[in-house]
């Protein structure tokens, strides 16, 4: 038997969908499904963006709340869930592969459930391929059915047959879920689903839908608990946090929102993503007024030519963007600004990439994500044509690598002799009898200790070397 509710919608529907209302889900269990994995084991392999890991963590809570424990091996799990990304055909590649690992595990044990969900499912040619090639999948969810997947456990146990289930839908807002979160110090906060934006690259509007705020009570209660449970940072999650609130069409902001959780106790407040359009003056003020709100923002550019940046469809233009930056520094001299930029845009010519090279250099960004641009079926990108040769795609993506990459070291030069204070995440990888952690301007830091309980603590370190991806400092009595 299986269960289809499907359709990628058309960018002309997925537009109209702002007229249908958001639903806020309430999580319960029922009775039947209590005692499911009792004696079973689970693993969740996370790819994507920060939302999906936000995703996995509420997955893995509703799996461990009808019984499941975590296993350390994926290999000899009861069921496996691979959270997917769609961003770029690269992103999709890596799951092909893990899906062929998993083909033969399923071959020796057929009762194992390995299920794929998050934003590929989202996209209709993804789902068909999984149909037609991947008939050890046993079950398909997409990014607005994550609360059922009881029930999706429960049919795919009681069927035997494969389970799809992936709306179109806008997505609703799923509240209470259990959650079981990676750390015990630092915590995702969604505080938005789904994006309105349409830049025409990007896959996103359609696989994660409309988008929806959360109630600002829920968000300040979840802070609040967080501070209660001893957490000491969140970082506020969403695709476009700065559009926060316009869905529910009341006169309250994502910085009044900031405002708000200033007031909770907690210690660090972290954002992402901003889209630069709507990076307002009163976040900005938040950032510079509230003492929880870490000088540190990511600030999507994705190029400096104007021309580009309209058929992107960013909605504003090199100028606007360098004026909210100028604002930015003044109010908080000592922020460090990161950012996201795709080269390779259909027909980018040479001169409209320096564009994009001359930006980086007037912002000083202190770090960036760079990617080569990657054509999305659906989206209107896609459809354009495209001249620019993929070699020449690669040159410049070096070159821009090279300025980011000082940019990365100067951000840290920025530091030496200096002293930061360090929330500690714990043993570092880069040698025996070192710990590590982030600075308020989220710069990783190692420091010599083997002191375990120093974890999830803030310390004060000097830093002594400065190197392009970390700084290196001495712990201060
Ligand atoms: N909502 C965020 C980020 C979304 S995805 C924002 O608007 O900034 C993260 C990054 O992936 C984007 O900022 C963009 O730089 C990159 N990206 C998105 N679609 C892409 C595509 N089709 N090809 C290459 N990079 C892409
Ligand atoms: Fe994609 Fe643009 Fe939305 Fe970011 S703002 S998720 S890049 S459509
Ligand atoms: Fe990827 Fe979906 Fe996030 S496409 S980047 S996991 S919203």
């Amino acid at each position: 038997m299986k269960s289809i509710k499907f359709a990628m919608p058309s960018l002309k529907e997925a537009k109209l969908r702002k007229n249908i209302d958001i639903e806020t889900v309430r999580y319960t269990l029922e009775d039947k499904y209590k005692d499911l994995g009792k004696g079973k084991s689970y693993y969740i392999f996370t790819y994507g963006c920060q939302g999906n890991e936000a995703d996995s963590e509420v997955m893995s809570g509703i799996l461990e709340n009808i019984g499941y424990t975590l296993s350390t091996d994926p290999m000899n799990s009861d069921v496996v869930l691979l959270n997917t990304c769609a961003i770029r055909e690269n992103a999709e590649q890596r799951i092909w592969g893990v899906l062929g690992q998993l083909k033969g595990r399923k071959r020796e044990h057929p009762d194992m459930i390995i299920g794929i969900c998050g934003c590929m499912p989202q996209e209709e040619n993804a789902t068909n391929k999984i149909l037609e090639s991947y008939d050890f999948i046993d079950l398909v969810f997409g990014t607005h059915n994550r609360d059922h997947l009881p029930q999706l456990i429960y049919q795919a146990y009681l069927t035997k047959a494969k389970v799809v289930e992936v709306l179109s839908n806008q997505g609703n807002i799923l509240e209470d879920a259990p959650k079981v979160r990676a750390s015990k110090h630092k915590a995702w906060v969604n505080i938005m689903f789904g994006c309105d934006e349409f830049c025409t690259y990007c896959i996103v509007p359609y696989t994660r839908g409309r988008e929806r705020s959360r109630a600002k009570d829920d968000i300040i209660a979840e802070v609040k608990e967080l501070v209660a449970n001893g957490y000491k940072e969140v970082t506020l999650l969403g695709q476009n946090v700065n559009a926060y609130g316009k869905d529910l069409g009341i006169d309250y902001t994502f910085g009044d929102l900031l405002y708000d959780l200033d007031k909770t106790g907690i210690e660090r407040i972290r954002y992402t993503t901003s889209h630069p359009r709507d990076l307002d003056e009163k976040t900005m003020l938040a950032m510079r007024d509230c003492k929880s709100v870490m000088p540190h923002l990511h600030l999507p550019v994705q190029s400096g030519d104007n021309d580009i940046l309209k058929i992107m469809n960013r909605k504003y233009t090199y100028e606007d963007y360098m004026a909210k930056i100028t604002r930015l520094k003044e109010l908080v001299p000592h922020i460090s600004i990161t950012t996201d930029i795709i080269v390779g845009f259909p027909n980018e010519t040479e001169e409209q990439f320096q564009n994009t090279l001359k930006l980086c250099h007037n912002v000083g960004y202190e770090g960036a994500f760079t990617f080569i641009y990657s054509p999305r079926e659906g989206t209107p990108a896609a459809k354009m044509p495209d001249s620019t040769p993929e070699d020449e795609k690669k040159q410049r993506l070096l070159r821009l690598n090279e300025v980011i990459n000082a940019g990365y070291k100067k951000g840290h030069e920025r530091f030496l002799n200096k002293v930061v204070n360090v929330l500690v995440d714990g043993e570092s990888k880069n040698g025996e009898g070192m710990m590590c952690g982030y600075s308020e301007n989220l710069k990783l830091t190692h420091f010599k200790s083997t002191d375990m309980s120093l974890v999830g603590k803030t310390v004060k370190v000097k830093v002594t070397e400065a190197k392009t991806w970390f700084m290196i400092g001495e712990l201060c009595e």
